[in-house]
């Protein structure tokens, strides 16, 4: 067993899992599968992009165990994270005979996980599946958790379904081939986990960022079992969004408008770091948090090389374009707000002038 072997265990209903991080691990990707699943067959999802680069090995550890896969591969990119593409899911596993115990693998970001959950969910009223996560992003975030979904036209994530996965197999050798731009992205939700939980990590963020942004795999493997840890207390403690879940909104009000102002100019993290920043303002504006803190934040922030600053997007637009954020309740737009490093509180009583303001604070 590698020495840098994390395994975290997330007890959720219907059936509790393991997430497995070990640098590594796609070589023995079939191995794994079968003493996890018992399955002599896999309906396997991944993209374009992934496939360079992953594909082969997986495939290769996967037949040498003997198991027929059904390969799927669908293009890369959110403007994909689409019904029909889903649909091409089915059309290549369900004539390949699956049944209820024929488990779906996600080999990929956050699209490719986030519509083989939802093709798991939906294929025969509900077929397991086995998260493969080869970004920072999906291994501390949308892998863990069982949300499952596609895009509409009218909004991101808007249809899906809650369906948590049998594992999580994450290779942090994966991110050693993944672009600057998108490891940075997943920075930003590491910075967020803590801001909303974990005050004594978040103080030694300065040095575990800078060892990260080497790519030094231990440093990589413990910080994804930090996050999956934080993930995994938050979704066992509020499986469906009724309560908690919703802290792992912070920053995402404002982020996905910058996203969506900017045409998703901004990545998902930038929006989101750019979002914590406007979001940490807010709660500054409010009483809610010192200066000292926020300031605290924002430097976190930038050691994960995200923007603090610089926003060229209309803000009145930006403004706008929360209202039509899915955690919008009622006409009240609902805001995770840190009153402390390590903590945050959900309020829907922001003055939109001060949302304003927090938005326009960015441009400078
Ligand atoms: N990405 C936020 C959640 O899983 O709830």
């Amino acid at each position: 067993m590698a020495e840098s072997r994390y395994t975290v265990h997330v007890n959720v209903a219907p059936a509790a899992y393991d997430v497995v991080i070990e640098p590594g691990l796609l070589r023995h990707l079939g191995g794994m599968f079968t003493k996890l699943t018992g399955s002599k067959k896999v309906g396997l999802v991944t993209d374009t992009n992934v496939a360079r680069h992953h594909l082969a090995p997986a495939l290769n550890s996967l037949n040498s165990e003997g198991i027929e896969v059904i390969p799927c591969v669908l293009p890369a990119g959110e403007e994909h994270k689409t019904l029909e593409n889903v649909g091409k899911i089915y059309d290549k596993v369900l004539p390949a005979g699956i049944d209820r115990r024929t488990p779906l693998m996600a080999l990929g970001g956050g699209v490719v996980g986030d519509m083989t959950g939802f093709a798991a969910a939906t294929i025969l009223r509900g077929v397991p599946f086995v998260q493969v996560p080869t970004t920072l992003l999906s291994s501390v975030d949308a892998s863990v958790g069982g949300k499952t979904g596609i895009d509409h036209p009218v909004g991101k994530n808007l249809i899906g379904a809650f369906h948590q996965p049998m594992a999580v197999l994450i290779d942090p050798a994966v991110l050693l081939t993944l672009p600057e731009r998108e490891l940075i992205s997943g920075l930003a939700e590491c910075v967020k986990h803590d801001i909303i939980r974990d005050a004594d990590h978040f103080a030694q963020l300065d040095t575990i960022l800078t060892q990260a942004l080497t790519r030094d795999l231990e440093t990589l493997s413990a910080l994804i079992a930090h996050n999956v840890t934080i993930k995994a207390k938050v979704v066992e403690a509020d499986p469906f969004e009724k309560g908690e879940r919703a802290h792992l909104n912070f920053g995402h009000t404002f982020g996905h408008a910058f996203e969506k102002v900017s045409e998703f100019g901004y990545s998902h993290g930038e929006g989101v770091g750019l979002g914590m920043v406007a979001a940490s303002r807010l709660a500054e504006a409010m009483g809610l948090i010192d200066a000292d803190s926020v300031q605290k934040i924002i430097g976190a922030i930038g050691a994960a090389r995200l923007p603090v600053s610089g926003l060229k997007l209309d803000v009145q637009k930006c403004v706008a374009a929360m209202l039509y954020d899915k955690k919008v309740s009622g006409v009240k737009i609902r805001f995770v707000l840190p009153d402390r490093i390590g903590h945050v509180v959900i309020r829907d009583d922001v003055p939109p002038e001060a949302v304003a303001q927090a938005v326009a604070s960015l441009r400078e």
